[in-house]
């Protein structure tokens, strides 16, 4: 094809998988564990705050032991020096893109250093852990506060600037993610009908492989730098 013009680049928990977080689906995944109606859903939060507190505390502080890899770093890299337009959203939850020089991360589904307030949606940065008495910093309402993460049954972030994004870019790359989970497994579709060229780059074929045009597989600290680098040849 010739040079693209407008780059999306959509990312799942195989990015980050090397650095040793470990992904939703794949053997020994986070969700083998813990069920998702627990953790991460609305009237799991409603049933049980301190499970779900527990949880993301947990995840948000594991953030302090792991590093951005290659791909993270390559991304940040592309974004820098590409000439055209690049839009990168994740569906992950860690700051790992940020850490790897990446600076305009759309979080689809929310951050684990973000929290916001159920009683007057002030939104702020959460480093520490969250429990069902932390105060809203604004608000004072105890109680308020849950982790800014998007869960099973409430809607992604952004949702029209991505649809916007996808429907004018002329390259859409998938990158370590199964294809598993609406309205992300749908870009590559939505992509295509606007005539983008498509390419997954993930571990192994994924759920949603066969609607790409071409499909590289093996491990993200690879195939990222890899194609990275052919972009900005
Ligand atoms: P999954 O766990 O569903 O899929 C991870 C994908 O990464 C799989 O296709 C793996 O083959 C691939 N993979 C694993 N290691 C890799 C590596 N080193 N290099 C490249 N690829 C690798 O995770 P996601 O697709 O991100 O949502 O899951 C999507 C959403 O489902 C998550 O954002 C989360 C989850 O439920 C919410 O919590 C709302």
């Amino acid at each position: 094809m010739t040079d693209p013009s407008h780059i999306v680049i959509l990312t799942g928990a195989g990015i980050s998988a090397e650095s040793g977080i470990d992904t939703f689906r794949d053997a020994g995944g986070v969700w083998e564990n813990h069920p998702i109606e627990q953790v991460a859903t609305p009237e799991g939060f409603a049933k049980d705050p301190e499970l779900v507190h527990r949880f993301y505390n947990l995840r948000r502080a594991a953030l302090s032991t792991v590093e951005p890899n290659a791909a993270h770093i390559a991304l940040g890299r592309l974004q820098d020096a590409f000439q055209g337009q690049l839009t990168l959203v994740t569906q992950n939850v860690d700051d790992l893109h940020e850490r790897g020089g990446s600076t305009d991360v759309i979080h689809m589904h929310g951050e684990l250093l973000s929290a916001f307030c159920t009683a007057c949606d002030h939104r702020w940065e959460q480093r520490s852990d969250l429990s069902p008495t932390t105060p809203c910093p604004a608000c004072r309402t105890a109680g308020g506060p849950r982790p800014d993460i998007v869960w099973f049954g409430e809607m992604p972030y952004q949702m029209r600037r991505l649809e916007a994004a996808v429907q004018s870019c002329d390259l859409f790359v998938s990158i370590g993610t199964s294809g598993a989970v609406y309205p992300a497994a749908g870009f590559v579709h939505l992509a295509r009908t606007f005539d983008a060229q498509t390419l997954e780059l993930n571990l192994e074929a994924s759920q949603g492989s066969a609607a790409f045009d071409e499909a590289r597989h093996g491990p993200a600290t690879q195939l990222v730098p890899q194609w990275v680098n052919s972009i900005l040849s």
